[in-house]
C-alpha cells in the first residue's frame, strides 16, 4: 500500500438512485443480519432459487465439511435457463463476436435452452449420467456455456480446462478427474491465427492412462482440417444438432458436485477444487446482482475465459441466473487493431465491463488516444478481478474508460471462494483506488499474525483469513480430502478451523481491505495462478536440467513475471564444453519445456543458468535470495543458514 492517503470517491448519485443496494446503511445492515441472523438471512435470499424439494437446514458445519441448504433438491441449469423462458424467452442471452471481423451471433434464452438440451441429450447418448465427469476444452463460444449448462442439467460434473493449457495438462486433469467424455472444438481464432484445440486433445489422449470413451467436436470453422477418430470422436452435427431440443432437468441434492476446477497450489500437482449446487448458485446469483447492480436492459461483459473461475461464476452461471444479457468475445483484445475492445463496447452498447488489471495495463501502454476515439457512453459500471489493481491503472480505467462516471468494482476472490468475497457495492461504497474495500454479507474477514493466528486489527499487514463458512466455498479437493483440510482449514495449530486465503493483506483505519498478493509459493502472472513448484517440475523434465527454482519478479504489464534459475546436469556441461550443445539453445528449450508441460501463458520471462542453487542446511532452495538476485541483480539478505554457498555459485555461466 502506498504511504500517502488514498483518494476517495463517494458513490455516484446517478448509480445510487436506481441501485439494488443504494446506501452504506443498507449494505451494512445486510452484513450485520447475515452474521446475527444467519439462517433467516440465507433462507430469505435462497427464495430466488427454484427448489424441487425444500432444504431442511441452512448450514451444517463440521470443519472442513460444509453442507449448505441441506436436504434441498434443485437443478442449476433449470434456474439459469428454464426459469426465464416464460418472461425472457425472446430476450437475448448471449451476443457473441468472433475474432475475424464481422462474425456475430445472438442467442435468445429459448435458443440457449434448446442448445443446452441438445448437448445434454448428446452427452447422455454417450453414456454420461449423474456424477460422471466431462472435460471441456473449448474456445470462447456460446457452445461452451451451453456445455457447462448441459452438464449441470444432467448432474454431470464439468471440468473446464482453459484453451491455453498444454496436452500434458489435459492428460493430468483427465487422470485426476477420471473424465469419460471430452467436449472440444477444432480450434479458435487468436491474433489472426487458427489455433488448434482438437489436435491438443488427440495428443493428450495418447499420454498416460485415462477413461475417455468419446469426444464431441464442435466445428468453429468447417473449412479447417480436423482429424476424427472413428468410434471415439463425434461431430457436433451428428451428435448435438440431431439430438432433441428438450430434456428435463434432473433434480440434484444441494451438495452434489457441480464442477471441478483445477488451480495451482504450492506443490507441482494442481488441485481440483470442487463446488456444489445450491450454495454456489446462490452466491453466483446475488454477487452478480449486487456488485454489478444488474438492471433489466444491461449488457454485461466479463472478459475472462470460461476456463477460469471468473468465467464460471460471472459468465456461465451468475448472468444467466439473473436473466442478464451478456456479451462474449472469442479472441485477442488487440486484434486486428488495438481498439477492438472499445469498438465492441460501442457496437453492442455494453453497460458493464468486468476485466483484469493486466488487460487495463496493456491498454494503458498503448495510450489514451485509442479509447478517446470511441464514445463508451453505454458503460455504467466497471469491474476488476484477478490481481491487485495498482492505483495508476485504476485511475486510468476510471478516467479514460469510465469517463469519471462509472464506479469501479474491484473484486477480490479465489477459485476456492466460488465468487467475490470483498468488493464495493457500486451504489453504496466509497471507492478507494487499489482497495477491494469491504467483505460481502456473511464474509467474516480478518487479518492475523501469520505465526500466532492472532488478530492484528487495523493498520498491520498479515495473513488474510475468513472466519466463518460461506455458501459458495469449495467443498473439497477432488480425490484428496486431506490436502483440502491441511491447506485451507488446519494449516497449523494457530489456524485451526479458519479459512486461510494464502494472501497478504491489511485493513486501513477505515476498515477497507488492501490485498497485496500471495504469501506462499504461488505466482500471479496476468491474473493466472501458477505454482513455482509446477514450473520447476516442468523444467526438471528436460534432459539437461538437474534442478530448477522459479521466482516471481515485478512485471509492468503482467503484474508478475517468472524468472527461473536452472542447474544443468554434468552431461550437459560436458556437451557444452565439447561444443555439442550451447547455452542459448538450452535456455530456449527450457522456456519451451514450460510451455509444453503447462501452457504458453506460463513461459518464464527469463531463464538463468546457475552453477549451483543456494540451499538451506535442510536442503530447501533459498528462493528469497534468488528473487532478490532476479529483481535487484544482487543479494543483500542474510545468508548465514546457507551451506556450500558462495556468491560465485550464483553467477551466470
Ligand atoms: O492473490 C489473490 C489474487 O488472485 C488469487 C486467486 O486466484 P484465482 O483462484 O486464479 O482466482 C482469480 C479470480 C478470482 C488470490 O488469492 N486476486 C484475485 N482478485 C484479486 C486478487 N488480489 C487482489 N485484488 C483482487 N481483486
Amino acid at each position: 500500500m502506498s504511504t500517502h492517503k488514498p483518494a476517495k470517491i463517494p458513490p455516484f448519485p446517478h448509480i445510487a438512485a436506481s441501485a439494488h443496494i443504494s446506501s452504506e446503511t443498507v449494505r451494512q445492515s445486510f452484513c450485520d443480519t447475515a452474521l446475527s441472523q444467519r439462517d433467516a438471512f440465507w433462507t430469505q435470499l435462497s427464495k430466488v432459487i427454484k427448489f424441487h424439494k425444500p432444504f431442511n437446514e441452512v448450514l451444517e458445519w463440521k470443519v472442513p465439511r460444509a453442507s449448505w441448504f441441506k436436504g434441498g433438491e434443485l437443478n442449476v441449469s433449470e434456474n439459469c435457463l428454464d426459469r426465464h423462458l416464460r418472461d425472457r424467452g425472446d430476450k437475448t442471452a448471449i451476443i457473441w463476436e468472433g475474432e475475424p471481423e464481422g462474425q456475430t451471433r445472438k442467442l435468445t434464452w429459448s435458443e440457449l435452452h434448446a442448445l443446452t438440451c441438445r448437448i445434454s441429450n448428446a452427452l447422455h447418448a454417450q453414456g454420461v449420467v449423474k456424477g460422471d465427469r466431462v472435460l471441456v476444452y473449448m474456445p470462447m463460444v456460446p457452445e461452451t456455456v451451453a456445455t457447462m449448462q448441459a452438464c449441470a442439467r444432467l448432474g454431470a460434473i464439468h471440468t473446464v480446462v482453459f484453451g491455453g493449457f498444454s496436452s500434458q495438462s489435459i492428460s493430468d486433469r483427465l487422470q485426476d478427474s477420471g473424465a469419460k467424455v471430452i467436449v472440444t472444438a477444432d480450434g479458435t481464432y487468436r491474433k489472426g491465427r487458427f489455433m488448434k484445440l482438437k489436435s491438443v486433445v488427440d495428443e493428450a489422449l495418447t499420454k498416460g492412462s485415462h477413461s475417455v470413451t468419446s469426444v464431441l467436436v464442435f466445428r468453429r470453422d468447417a473449412a479447417q482440417e480436423c482429424a476424427m477418430t472413428a468410434g471415439r470422436d463425434f461431430s457436433w452435427e451428428e451428435s448435438v444438432l440431431k439430438a432433441s431440443p428438450a430434456r428435463a432437468p434432473l433434480p440434484l441434492d444441494s451438495e452434489d458436485p457441480l464442477f471441478i476446477l483445477y488451480t495451482s497450489g504450492t506443490t507441482g500437482k494442481p488441485k481440483g477444487l470442487y463446488h456444489t449446487q445450491a450454495g454456489y448458485l446462490l452466491w453466483a446469483h446475488w454477487s452478480t446482482r449486487w456488485l454489478f447492480d444488474v438492471q433489466d436492459n444491461d449488457i454485461f461483459w466479463c472478459t475472462a475465459d470460461c476456463g477460469w473461475i471468473t468465467g464460471h461464476t460471472y459468465i456461465a452461471y451468475g448472468p444467466l441466473s439473473n436473466g442478464l444479457t451478456q456479451f462474449m468475445y472469442e479472441g485477442a483484445p488487440t486484434h486486428p487493431h488495438k481498439d477492438r475492445f472499445w469498438e465492441m463496447i460501442d457496437r453492442h452498447k455494453i453497460s458493464t465491463l468486468y476485466t483484469s488489471p493486466t488487460a487495463i495495463r496493456m491498454f494503458m501502454s498503448s495510450g489514451e488516444e485509442l479509447p478517446a476515439k470511441h464514445s463508451l457512453a453505454s458503460l455504467r459500471i466497471l469491474g476488476s478481478v484477478g490481481e491487485p489493481i495498482n492505483p495508476e491503472a485504476w485511475n486510468w480505467f476510471f478516467e479514460n474508460i469510465g469517463h469519471k462516471r462509472c464506479p469501479i468494482v474491484d473484486t477480490y476472490w479465489q477459485t476456492e471462494t466460488g465468487g467475490a468475497m470483498v468488493a464495493p457495492f457500486p451504489g453504496a461504497t466509497v471507492l478507494k483506488p487499489g482497495s477491494a474495500t469491504k467483505g460481502l454479507p456473511g464474509v467474516l474477514l480478518d487479518v492475523v499474525d501469520p505465526d500466532t493466528g492472532k488478530s492484528l486489527g487495523r493498520g498491520k499487514k498479515g495473513a488474510l483469513i475468513i472466519r466463518e463458512p460461506w455458501p459458495s466455498m469449495a467443498r473439497g479437493i477432488w480425490g484428496d480430502p486431506a490436502r483440502f483440510e491441511k491447506t485451507y482449514w488446519r494449516s497449523s495449530p494457530a489456524f485451526d478451523g479458519v479459512y486461510l486465503t494464502g494472501d497478504l493483506a491489511m485493513f486501513d483505519d477505515e476498515g477497507d481491505l488492501w490485498v497485496e498478493g500471495r504469501m506462499d509459493d504461488v505466482l500471479n502472472v496476468s491474473g493466472h495462478r501458477i505454482g513455482t513448484a509446477e514450473v520447476e517440475s516442468a523444467l526438471v523434465g528436460h534432459q539437461d536440467i538437474y534442478e530448477a527454482a522459479a521466482v516471481g519478479v515485478p512485471d509492468a504489464i503482467k503484474g508478475q513475471g517468472i524468472v527461473v534459475f536452472v542447474e544443468l546436469t554434468e552431461k550437459a556441461y560436458r556437451d557444452i564444453a565439447s561444443g555439442k550443445r550451447d547455452i542459448d539453445s538450452i535456455k530456449n528449450e527450457a522456456r519451451e519445456q514450460v510451455g509444453l508441460e503447462i501452457g504458453s501463458f506460463a513461459k518464464p520471462n527469463e531463464v538463468r543458468i546457475a552453477k549451483a542453487l543456494p540451499k538451506t542446511r535442510s536442503g530447501k532452495i533459498m528462493r528469497r535470495l534468488l528473487r532478490e538476485l532476479a529483481v535487484n541483480g544482487e543479494i543483500r539478505g542474510d545468508t548465514s543458514t546457507l551451506e556450500d554457498f558462495s556468491k560465485d555459485a550464483l553467477t551466470e555461466e
